[in-house]
């Protein structure tokens, strides 16, 4: 029998793991498919045994369902438990184990796309929601000199550094506080929905403090460059968008369950080619 996958969320329709998946077991000759389902919050605890009962083989988790799924599932690993966000769960003999594989493949894109020595760096995460969080921790357990954090509400960017298992100088500033210290970082990390498509006249913060020589990451994919990075290649920085960090989360995730390396050029053509 073909081994099953898939994602849940809600809405899901326009997810693109299954066409990124499903290359990657094509490319690599394995039997499998890669489904989205449509599972609505009331639905999850069924649909997580339901999946478990028909043999599903392992799963990703996306929006609403990342933090809500924890209780269902049968073990959970330490970074996944720290960041308090599942997006990736695995079959054992025990049952559902589940992952986050966002900020390890934020990690992996990063490193690759910018050369850059994370424990030299000076870094500012704009936002505090799950991405963050994930973003965060693995930039702290990474040693980076200081990560500060700043955020509309900075209530919730205080939480997350007080709840930070791994020791890192961190301050919370205010977004127009940021705004004023750019220039002090040279890793920029945008992690909120600002600028997404279809508000992609948005911004978090403006960059005229910028210093030319960062490097600046935002998670946005769609548009592939949101004002944000395109402010910031105006000012002489170097940028990323987030299609590297969802290429890797998912190449991390088909790892997982394979115990095989996906061909991650191959996923991120089908990618490019279905946002245009
Ligand atoms: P995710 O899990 O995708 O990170 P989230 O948990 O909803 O999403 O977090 C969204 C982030 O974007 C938060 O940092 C949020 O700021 P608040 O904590 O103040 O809500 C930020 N955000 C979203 N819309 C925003 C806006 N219009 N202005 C400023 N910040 C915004």
């Amino acid at each position: 029998m073909r081994d099953l996958y898939g994602v849940i969320g809600d809405p899901i329709a326009h997810s693109l793991s299954p066409a990124m998946h499903n290359e990657a077991f094509r490319a690599l000759g394995i039997d499998a498919d890669y489904h989205a389902f449509h599972v609505t919050p009331e639905n999850l605890e069924a649909a997580v045994n339901g999946m478990k009962a028909i043999g599903v083989a392992g799963f990703n988790v996306t929006i609403p369902h990342k933090q809500a799924i924890m209780p269902y599932l049968d073990e959970i690993d330490l970074l996944a438990e720290t960041i308090g966000a599942v997006n990736t769960v695995v079959r054992t003999p025990h049952g559902w184990a589940g992952y986050n594989t966002d900020g390890p493949g934020f990690m992996q894109a990063l490193k690759e796309e910018s050369g850059r020595v994370i424990s030299g760096e000076k870094v500012l995460v704009i936002g505090a929601g799950g991405a963050a969080r994930a973003i965060y921790y693995t930039l702290c357990r990474e040693g980076a000199v200081t990560v500060d954090l700043c955020n509309r509400t900075v209530k919730k960017a205080e939480e997350m550094r007080d709840e930070s298992p791994f020791p890192c100088p961190s301050k919370v500033l205010t977004l127009k506080e940021a705004e004023e210290q750019l220039g002090e970082y040279t890793l920029i990390v945008q992690t909120t929905s600002i600028g997404m498509h279809p508000n992609t006249d948005a911004q978090p913060l403006s960059v005229r403090n910028l210093n030319p020589d960062a490097f600046v990451s935002d998670i946005i994919y769609n548009p592939f460059e949101t004002k944000f990075l395109n402010e910031a290649k105006k000012r002489g920085a170097r940028v990323q968008n987030g299609l590297g960090m969802f290429i890797y989360q998912g190449a991390i995730a088909f790892e997982k369950w394979t115990g095989v390396k996906p061909d991650t050029r191959k996923m991120k053509n089908v990618v490019e080619s279905i946002l245009g």
